[in-house]
């Protein structure tokens, strides 16, 4: 079944009301909300004193219209009881001060006796909701994340430290403690990366970074394990903060869960521009579906203008079923809208929910209540649909941390990086996995891993072993820098890829902001009428077996090589040497799917996007008009407008912010 519903919080509203709520989300189509995951002082108003009496009575309105319930732990949000008992309880921040009560997710990762706390308030709601045949599953916290460096924190991270490097021997070598006289000669000397210390050991601040990930994938395991013990019938996930969120190794988070929910906000905090760019939206959809290579659940989508102290511009009318669509478009079989009504007190009075403060059916309303309709249509169509690209970008957590450290450019952002070649691929019409760098990659045919800055042995491998199946590889400049302890290799770079890559990169140039440098192409199909630019990094290139496809033109670096193709196995490896404007992506993303035998889905005007999902052997292409105008796509064969209910064959129009979704037999694919 295809879950549609929203996010619920019966408890900042009278009871008289529930009723109404229930029979208004009932009209608009919903089946599914999310319940509770800020109540803790309602569900454990006193220690040891528990009260699930109001949330039973809200459920069971809520099931007497059929609409089933998923389960917040109320974990992100600690009382004020439970907080004033122990200073310790709070995060310390990289600059060394703790912070204080007043917002949420104030909690230290590592403390034993705030994990207690947390273990028994899952338990005791565990225990009370296993068998409510309307609960369906749970999320864990709320967005977990965050980084702590307080004593306790300090005490874990070198326990963790000990385990992964056995010896402080080992953990001087591999950080190169030598420098500056860091050598450790007890663990206990091992510091946390606050700011007042200064510019840390890459290697120190590289680990830091990987523990604070590992301390919340394990705070989300602590409660995945009572779940699972009490709830076995249970789905269990975690709402995700889609790619813009870099703190936590999303991979590794997700491994323990049933699958991936997210939240999805293309019009976020303080967003004031007129348009919203669907490009960003896209690639997290990409990411989160890439996590655990399946379906996902927006558990917030966005249902209103988003606002704290100020507020976004207004959604567009179509635009938050737009978006909706588009989440499924890219592989959501369940979609949960943030929030229901619009609070009237807290943080967040302007983050707008489906019905405004006053709590009648407005614009929005009723948007998503035409989406609720068509949704009982095509749902089961949708639903366990899949979406198969033949493109895969590895997302490394490892270089991502790397690169917080140590920026190299000033201008250089890894995830603007890897936005813009994912723009590419997104504007070609062509479906693109997001994975991890260790991921199988035998089902794609290109792959992009954008400034794979740290590089493992295993990770080399992979790629090689992609390579020699006859895969298109794409690498970028500051690949294959550092190793796992993230110290710089001692081989030309980049490092442990020179091989595969067949060119070694002769001297470097970090290019100043606003100062670029010219590209000029051998390869006719990559050349334009156009001047193409290179900026922010330039490598200088020398080419072992690698044939050149571009060259510098301007300054010291004129003439010599930026980008590469070498012949590897059965496969081709391309080497840019720097980072370019979306001009450079846009022509290189088409030049690569030519040599990698691939097609867009469908040709289609600038402003509509296009995906598909596959169930079994039908195809449902998806056509995003994400413009204030009608666009037109010309399509082969008949298919069926599953929305409409209507047949149509040719040339279809789609109307200003709406979405046609065809289904038609597999009369091609993406792979081409
Ligand atoms: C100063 C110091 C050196 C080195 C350089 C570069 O000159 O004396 O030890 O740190 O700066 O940072
Ligand atoms: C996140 C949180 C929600 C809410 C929204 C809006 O997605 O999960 O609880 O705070 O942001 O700010």
């Amino acid at each position: 079944m295809f879950h549609f519903g929203v996010d619920y919080f019966p408890e900042h509203w009278p009871e008289d009301r529930w009723p109404e709520d229930a029979r208004l989300m009932a009209e608009a189509g919903f089946n599914v909300v999310r319940l509770a995951e800020f109540a803790w002082a309602k569900m454990e108003p006193q220690e040891e004193q528990y009260d699930f009496d109001w949330l039973d009575r809200a459920i069971a309105i809520l099931a007497s219209h059929d609409i089933r319930v998923v389960l917040g732990t109320p974990t992100a949000s600690p009382p004020p009881w439970l907080m004033a008992q122990s200073p310790e309880f709070f995060r310390v921040r990289e600059d060394g001060r703790r912070v204080t009560f007043g917002n949420r997710r104030e909690y230290c990762p590592n403390n034993p006796v705030y994990h207690e706390y947390t273990r028994r308030i899952v338990t005791h709601m565990a225990k009370h909701y296993a068998n409510h045949p309307a609960v369906i599953g749970w999320q864990i916290d709320n967005e977990l994340g965050g980084r702590c460096y307080c004593p306790i924190c300090a005490r874990a991270f070198q326990e963790w430290l000990r385990d992964r490097y056995g010896s402080l021997d080992a953990l001087n070598q591999r950080w190169g403690t030598i420098f500056w006289s860091h050598t450790y000669t007890d663990w206990d000397q091992v510091p946390l990366p606050l700011t007042t210390g200064g510019s840390p050991n890459p290697g120190l601040a590289l680990d830091f970074l990987r523990f604070s990930s590992d301390s919340y994938v394990a705070v989300q395991q602590m409660q995945v394990e009572i779940l699972r013990d009490k709830c076995p019938a249970h789905f269990v996930t975690h709402n995700f903060m889609g790619f813009g969120y870099d703190q936590i190794d999303y991979f590794d988070m997700a491994r323990d869960l049933d699958f991936v929910a997210w939240d999805n906000y293309p019009r976020g905090f303080w967003d004031m521009r007129a348009d919203v760019d669907p490009s960003q939206a896209a690639l997290s959809c990409d990411t989160m579906r890439g996590l655990k290579r399946q379906n996902v659940w927006v558990m917030e989508q966005q249902a209103g203008p988003s606002g704290w102290e100020t507020v976004s511009t207004a959604p567009r009318p179509g635009e938050l079923r737009l978006w909706a669509y588009q989440s499924i478009a890219h592989g959501a079989d369940g979609i949960v809208f943030f929030r229901w009504r619009t609070a009237r007190f807290g943080t967040e009075e302007y983050w707008h929910g489906l019905l405004d403060h006053h709590g009648r059916p407005g614009r929005r309303y009723e948007e998503i209540k035409r989406m609720g309709g068509e949704i009982k249509k095509a749902g089961e169509q949708l639903h366990g649909s899949t979406v198969k690209p033949s493109v895969a970008m590895i997302l490394s957590y490892d270089s991502r941390f790397a690169f917080q450290i140590q920026a190299n450019n000033p201008q250089f952002s890894y995830s603007a990086h890897f936005h813009q070649i994912h723009h590419a691929f997104y504007d070609h019409h062509v479906p693109v996995d997001v994975v991890a760098p260790t991921a199988d990659l035998s089902a794609y045919k290109l792959v992009v891993a954008p400034a794979l800055h740290v590089v493992s042995e295993a990770t080399a491998e992979n790629l090689k072993r992609f390579i020699r199946a006859g895969g298109v590889l794409v690498v970028t400049s500051r690949t294959g820098v550092k190793d796992t302890a993230n110290a710089v290799v001692d081989v030309p770079l980049p490092g442990l890829l020179a091989g595969l890559c067949g060119v070694e990169v002769e001297e470097y140039d970090s290019l100043p902001p606003n100062v670029c440098n010219e590209l000029e192409f051998t390869v006719p199909e990559l050349r334009s009428p156009h001047p193409v630019f290179a900026s922010v990094w330039c490598d200088v290139l020398k080419p072992n077996s690698a044939t050149v496809i571009a060259r510098y033109t301007q300054d010291y670096t004129a003439g010599k090589p930026a980008i590469t193709l070498n012949q590897f196995g059965q496969g081709q490896v391309v080497y840019v040497g720097t980072v370019g404007d979306a001009d450079l992506y846009e022509s290189l993303a088409g030049w690569l799917l030519g040599l990698a035998g691939l097609q867009p889905i469908v040709a289609a005007p600038e402003g509509v996007e296009v995906t598909e999902r596959w169930q079994g052997d039908d195809r449902l292409l998806f056509l995003l008009n994400h413009t204030g105008h009608a666009q037109e796509v010309d399509l082969d064969g008949h298919s069926t407008d599953l929305l409409r209910e209507t047949a149509c064959e040719g040339k279809v129009t789609i109307a200003p912010r709406d979405v046609l979704i065809l289904l038609a037999g597999s009369s091609r694919s993406s792979g081409g």
